[in-house]
């Protein structure tokens, strides 16, 4: 099993310290999130806490306390160690092991959180604290800070405001250092195997579910932590609902089969991959040309990904070709300009282009800041992902022309990630076929 280097997250740390610049951070570990009676679902690290400490148990809380001298600065609140919870749950790191494995300045016992953070605190002027996603420890931030405020009006000493992290972190984690290009390169690999495996074996499956079997296997096999988020397995017009997880319809052999799906590793680097294919082997003329129109707009898009490029600049690229297509089909109709503008293509592509790819499936960092579109730098990793949906869903916009029966239940995305490089954008995901050819037997 793959084993994660300790340095890697010191180095996060001490960046962390060097842009926190005198602040006091509380960032929480996730917890077990209740699933039924008595049961769990399975444990999801919270990216952030994961990304500073590599630490992989649920509650823990780790403190970055900027305002103190080096070997202060690193403070974890965990669970300690219990023979009969890790009978009953699995073994835990206690105490000893944060400090030594995980290399805290120093652990306490979770029990302790409240009478030993205000002193931890002191003597920073500004909290970091997430407000809202931690609302099991937010009650006791608030009260010592509110302690703080009213020292610092008496006092001029202790915090005065509570900023978030993200400031910090999705600046960090947008930026992917070398490390997580190898891990990003590996959670990739295994998502495009997984698709060429689902390709080479379609005509023996009979039900969407036999598909989402046969992939998430395949992940654990090759040692993944399991699918980054609901495999989406979409047969016919399933493939037009977007976020499509029941994945149980019979597979029927004049249809498509979108397959979204990518593995998180178990440092929780991700995948995200989608591939439409035609079940039995061969697309029929309707589906070809709409295949046809969104591969054209997705390789050029990806030709766009470009050093100084971002993400709308992306998107258009992607929508233009989209409209273009549709419009020579006689779905769409007007000036390409005015489709945009009245966004009257919206009941055929209705997402957007991609997003960042971590971490997190839609991971941190900002888009565009106002009016500022945030410029495409190298080591930036992104998702491509136009398509077309055709259905009767949404009602077709005034002015635009109604939709010939032969097309409905045409349901396509091609989804790549690709790694930001200068101006030879790398697609990380290529394994896994896309051209016509390759998909037909
Ligand atoms: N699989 C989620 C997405 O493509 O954004
Ligand atoms: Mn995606
Ligand atoms: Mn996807």
């Amino acid at each position: 099993m793959f084993k994660t280097n300790k340095k890697v997250f010191e180095e996060r740390r001490e960046i962390f310290l060097n842009k926190l610049g005198g602040k006091a951070a509380i960032i929480p570990a996730a917890n077990l999130v209740k699933h039924h009676a008595d049961c769990e679902y399975p444990f999801r690290q919270d990216s952030n806490f994961w990304y500073l400490t590599g630490f992989d148990e649920p509650d823990a809380i780790a403190l970055f306390l900027s305002h103190k001298p080096k070997g202060e600065r690193f403070i974890m609140f965990v669970a300690p160690k219990d023979v009969m919870s890790e009978v009953w749950h699995g073994f835990r790191w206690g105490l000893e092991g944060a400090e030594k494995e995980f290399k805290a300045d120093k652990a306490h016992s979770l029990t302790e959180l409240r009478d030993l953070l205000p002193a931890y605190i002191n003597g920073s002027d500004e909290i970091v604290f997430s407000i809202g996603k931690h609302l099991h420890i937010e009650k006791i931030i608030l009260d010592i800070f509110s302690k703080q405020l009213e020292n610092r009006s008496r006092l001029g000493i202790g915090a005065n405001s509570i900023k978030s992290p993200e400031i910090y972190l999705n600046e960090m984690r947008l930026i992917k250092s070398e490390f997580e290009i190898q891990r990003m390169r590996e959670a990739t690999k295994i998502s495009a195997e997984a698709h060429e495996l689902v390709r080479e074996s379609i005509s023996t499956k009979k039900n969407e579910r036999q598909i989402q079997g046969l992939l998430e296997g395949f992940f654990l096999e090759k040692g993944a932590r399991g699918p980054a988020y609901n495999s989406i397995v979409a047969s016919g017009d399933n493939a037009c609902i977007l976020h499509y997880t029941s994945n149980n319809s019979p597979l029927n052999k004049g249809d498509l089969l979108l397959v979204d799906a990518g593995c998180a590793l178990t440092d929780y680097y991700n995948g995200d991959i989608t591939r439409t294919i035609p079940i039995s082997g061969k697309f029929s003329e309707e589906q070809k040309i709409i295949y046809e129109i969104v591969l054209n707009a997705q390789k050029t898009a990806i030709k766009s990904a470009i050093t100084g490029s971002n993400s709308s600049t992306i998107h258009n690229v992607a929508l233009t070709i989209l409209i273009e297509g549709l419009k020579e089909i006689g779905l769409l109709s007007g000036s390409t300009e005015d489709i945009i503008k009245d966004q009257s293509y919206k009941h055929l592509y209705m997402h957007r282009t991609g997003h960042w790819l971590g971490l997190d499936v839609h991971d941190v960092g900002a888009y565009r800041m106002g009016d500022y579109e945030v410029p495409l730098k190298n080591g930036m990793i992104l998702t491509v992902e136009p398509g077309i949906y055709i259905s009767d869903r949404i009602p077709v916009p005034e002015g635009q022309p109604n939709i010939d029966e032969k097309w409905k239940g045409i349901g396509i995305r091609i989804e790549d990630d690709v790694l930001v490089n200068n101006s030879k954008p790398e697609v990380l995901s290529n394994a896994a076929l896309k051209e016509i050819s390759d998909l037909e037997l």
